[in-house]
């Protein structure tokens, strides 16, 4: 099979190589889900469990090293110098809910989300119309111009919302937000900027600090390579001390580890969101990925993507497939959605699955997402494949 890595060097491809074992019975375009771990994480995982298996927590001080190498990469990882802005969360779920939750709400005060947002960041938002008499707007966002309608809304001097929760890349259509825009205008207008990063960082550069983003958050296991249930939660520093918090215990408190301690107060940091014994499992499965990731550079990784998606999206529109995600490079990211007229999507994503083609069902197509690391040998048997069912 030929591989062919145009955007990448010879050393980051020698790294794929080691990295990633080939498997061509398995076609994987399925990273916006659940991403297949490189082996150094795999690596990271099997001596962990043989480290446990032999001597139990006797390197407990190690496990805490590299829970704090964990903490400094996801910061590099997402573009912010505040590694102290940063807390170990269980997934996405969560740190939205630590959001909507940790804020003070007064009855008409309105949360913006886009039409099109996975359900993790629009049933949190949801659950506060009841309780604290919230309103939620959703705009509507095209692959044109996918700004266009939430900046309307938050310059609006009518209907301003308090907060704004967007996807930076959407998990259906792909379409990628332009959230340095968007900073920009929530700064202007004191509007506070809610990030679900999960189906963009892993995949390029992501910049919390640049892009004036309020908070952040992403589980670990789509583009960042990571095991499922350990994600982070990014807070700007100026919020942290002002989220109410809902969970306390020994972890999160000023001089943790000291339980001696009377009095207490939650810690400065973002720690004071993490309430109890952090994965350490997997925390040392991520903090491998992560390293990988800012190895290879997110630059080339946001372009080795880009040339994935370029390849398969020329491959598709030669079998005649209808492009449900952006076509612009500007807007798109790792996600490629597709269907053909007279076929249902749903009968051929199972009939995919069932050729060894790992990939989704959603927004009313089939979804393929390569990573930087996806041959194309793997994307040309993919579409061999898909052409001989249709
Ligand atoms: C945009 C988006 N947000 C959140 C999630 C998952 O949320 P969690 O990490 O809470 O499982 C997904 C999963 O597909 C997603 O695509």
């Amino acid at each position: 099979m030929s591989v062919n890595f145009m955007p990448l060097s010879p050393k980051i491809l020698e790294t794929i190589a080691e990295q990633f074992p080939v498997n061509d019975q398995c076609f994987y375009l399925n990273h916006a889900a659940i991403a297949p771990w490189p082996k150094c994480t795999r690596n990271a995982v099997q001596k962990f469990a043989e480290e446990n298996c032999q001597t139990g927590a006797q390197g407990y001080l190690t496990w805490l090293k590299k829970e704090q190498d964990l903490r400094t990469k996801l910061a590099r990882l997402i573009g912010s110098k505040h590694q102290e802005c940063v807390a170990l969360v269980k997934n996405t779920s969560e740190a939205l809910s630590l959001v909507a939750y940790g804020l003070d709400w007064q009855i008409g005060d309105i949360v913006l989300i886009s039409d099109k947002e996975f359900p993790s960041n629009r049933i949190v938002w949801e659950s506060l119309v009841d309780k604290f008499g919230v309103i939620i707007k959703q705009v509507h966002i095209s692959a044109q111009d996918p700004e266009a309608e939430i900046l309307a809304a938050i310059n609006s001097t009518t209907s301003k919302p308090k907060l704004i929760s967007v996807s930076a890349v959407q998990y259906a259509s792909g379409i990628k937000l332009d959230l340095a825009k968007l900073g920009v205008a929530c700064t202007a207008n004191d509007v506070l900027f809610c990030v679900d990063a999960i189906q963009a960082v892993g995949a390029m550069a992501f910049k919390c600090d640049e892009w004036n983003i309020d908070f952040a958050m992403a589980d670990g296991h789509k583009w960042m390579l990571g095991p499922e249930g350990l994600g982070f939660f990014f807070v700007k520093q100026q919020h942290i001390k002002n989220l109410n918090l809902h969970q306390y215990g020994w972890h999160m408190i000023e001089g943790a580890g000291d339980f001696s301690i009377k009095s207490w107060q939650p810690a400065d940091s973002a720690k004071r969101f993490e309430c109890g014994s952090p994965n350490m499992l997997a925390g040392y499965a991520l903090e491998a990925s992560t390293d990988l990731l800012l190895n290879i550079g997110l630059d080339n990784v946001a372009q080795a993507i880009e040339h994935n998606h370029a390849f398969l999206l020329n491959k598709l529109q030669e079998l005649g497939a209808e492009i449900l995600s952006p076509i612009n490079p500007m807007v798109r990211a790792g996600i490629l959605t597709f269907r053909f007229a007279g076929v249902d999507s749903a009968v051929l994503y199972r009939k995919l699955m069932s050729k060894n083609v790992i990939c989704a069902n959603r927004g009313g197509g089939v979804r393929f997402s390569p990573h930087f690391h996806t041959t194309e040998a793997c994307m040309e048997g993919a579409v061999k494949i898909l052409q001989s069912l249709l």
